[in-house]
């Protein structure tokens, strides 16, 4: 039968300090960060390291002893990690120049990172808030599915009027849903106008913006979805005047100088009188958007006094204003998604 003598504190230590001595030599004759490396795995190694053998051997030492003898072990390996440490130093300058990669060329300039940025629409809006917000407009939010009560109804579109024909707008099949009230891809933000002054009494100074929808055929100036910016301000004594004033530092904030504007009469059924407004810029007259005095129809129907109560409207492109503004000769680049193309802005 074989038996193994047992091991007395002082043996184990002199056992501790053989492995020790050939560890510290390894380490002082790595000439690589590879080499040092193999040596760290042949004493250290988690599983086969000759460290973790001798740690084994823990349990052989007479039952008295072994309390100095751990105490001998966790010596021994303090050292042993320490001249690893040590002896890594002398390749930490290799290891960061990765010469082990002969490929790699540290004089080479560096591969910067491209920081992502917000899409040109994105920024638009950022801008447009801020430019509205400074004369006093808050940002209000509605649903881009509507009924028609907030997309035409209120709005005085009346059911023979050409803008509700069905091909004329995304009505949508809604799963499951048996009404009688069709809903559909709002086609403007003005429906905004009438979330807000249904839950609003008077004085009113919003902005909202969003995504429309309409099926027109792609081409350099129309998308089927695209954005608006809606403005509306109720209070009592609001004039053209007002409306004008607005449309002008608006559009002198947003285009950077003095910009000429105009207003030509135009038709809205939610506005009398309706306007159209036009820039100039860069030696033409641009068409900006659509605006008027709230009709009295849309003060009835949100239970506003029209006798006591006036204010004016706009609805805006946001595409368009971006465009003019970055010199984008297609709107349909703004929905392909080319970061090429993106990142000019
Ligand atoms: C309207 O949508 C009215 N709701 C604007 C309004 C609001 C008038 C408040 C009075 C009071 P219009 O259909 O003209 O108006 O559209 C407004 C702007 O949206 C246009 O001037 C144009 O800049 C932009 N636009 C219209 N159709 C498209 C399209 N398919 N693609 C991109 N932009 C479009």
């Amino acid at each position: 039968m074989n038996s193994v003598a047992p091991l007395t504190a002082e043996g184990y230590r002199q056992e501790l300090q053989q492995l020790l001595a050939g560890a510290l030599q390894a380490f002082a004759a790595a000439e690589s960060a590879d080499q040092l490396e193999a040596a760290r795995v042949h004493y250290l190694g988690a599983k086969n390291g000759l460290f973790k053998n001798v740690q084994k051997q823990l349990g052989q030492v007479v039952v008295a002893e072994k309390p100095l003898a751990g105490k001998h072990l966790n010596e021994a390996k303090d050292q042993i990690q320490e001249a690893f440490e040590q002896a890594r130093l002398r390749f930490t300058a290799e290891l960061r120049r990765g010469s082990l990669d002969p490929q790699f060329d540290p004089s080479l300039p560096g591969t910067g990172q491209r920081l992502g940025k917000l899409h040109p629409i994105t920024q638009t809006i950022e801008e447009l808030i801020d430019i509205m917000g400074r004369l006093g407009f808050t940002p209000a939010q509605g649903p881009e599915i509507e009924d028609e009560w907030h997309n035409f109804v209120a709005l005085n579109i009346p059911a023979s009027h050409p803008a509700r024909d069905p091909l004329d707008n995304f009505y949508l099949a809604v799963a499951g849903r048996q009404t009688a009230e069709p809903l559909l891809l709002r086609s403007q933000t003005s429906t905004v106008q009438i979330r807000v002054m249904e839950q609003t009494r008077p004085p009113v100074r919003i902005i909202s913006l969003g995504r429309v929808y309409r099926p027109d055929t792609a081409d350099p100036t129309h998308y089927p979805m695209f954005h608006q910016i809606e403005g509306l301000m109720v209070d009592r004594k609001v004039t053209l005047a007002d409306l004008k004033t607005v449309l002008k530092l608006f559009a002198t904030n947003y285009l950077g100088s003095k910009v000429p504007i105009r207003i030509r009469p135009s038709f809205f059924p939610f506005t009398e009188p309706s306007v159209e407004a036009d820039y100039f810029w860069n030696g033409r007259w641009v068409e900006f958007g659509g605006a008027g005095m709230v009709d009295p129809n849309v003060f009835a129907a949100v239970g506003y006094d029209p006798e006591e109560y006036s204010g004016f409207a706009f609805g805006l492109g946001i595409e368009r204003l971006c465009m003019i503004r970055h010199q984008i000769t297609d709107i349909r680049h703004l929905f392909t998604n080319d970061v090429r193309f993106l990142r000019q802005f």
